[in-house]
């Protein structure tokens, strides 16, 4: 599991994109302070305990660094950033019953323009899941030798 890089001075937001999915009800948002539990326990249910610490230090952070996508009182996905380390992009995810809905790609757009808006010229997706959807969504490329780059003395469960 490789890190990837991505240049957020070149980041194009699909902003169409954003637009379509909110008109068909879905809100891109930062979490508020009394939905915390619920998303991170959501977060540990659907993927895992690590990606719900790591929720919990994003949302904790001042401004929040986490985004959800919400439809009708229903979490349909996370991304974080600022969350494993500085100017790393992760954990995000979508529930299973909506990947491929580009719900996906939306997040990860509005998520990068939030570190891009916040002064990050590149932006480091940490421990990469599927590369093909972030080469494909927004350019990344793999930086050498970086597995198990940050995580190597990661404490075990
Ligand atoms: C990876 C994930 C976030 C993608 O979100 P999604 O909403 O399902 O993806 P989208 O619908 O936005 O896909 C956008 C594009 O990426 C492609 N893509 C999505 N997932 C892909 C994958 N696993 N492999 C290759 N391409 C993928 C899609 O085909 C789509 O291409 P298109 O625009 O040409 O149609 C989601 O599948 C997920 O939560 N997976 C499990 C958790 C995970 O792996 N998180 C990432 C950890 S680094």
């Amino acid at each position: 599991m490789t890190d990837m890089l991505v240049k957020l001075y070149d980041l194009q937001v699909d902003w169409p994109l954003v637009d379509r999915l909110q008109q068909l009800g879905v809100s891109f948002r930062k979490p508020l302070g009394s939905e915390t539990d619920l998303i991170t326990d959501w977060v540990k249910t659907q993927f895992s305990p690590g990606w719900a610490s790591e929720t919990a230090r994003a949302i904790a952070n001042q401004p929040a660094t986490c985004l959800i996508a919400v439809q009708a009182g229903e979490l349909l996905g996370f991304a974080c950033y600022d969350a494993a380390a500085l100017g790393m992009f992760g954990p995000m995810g979508i529930a299973p019953a909506h990947q491929g809905k580009s719900l996906g790609k939306a997040l990860l757009h509005l998520s990068l323009f939030d570190m891009k808006s916040k002064g990050y010229a590149y932006a480091i997706v940490g421990w990469v899941g599927p590369p093909e959807f972030y080469t494909k969504t927004v350019g990344a490329v793999a930086i050498p030798d970086s597995s198990p780059g940050l995580w190597q003395t990661a404490l075990k469960r």
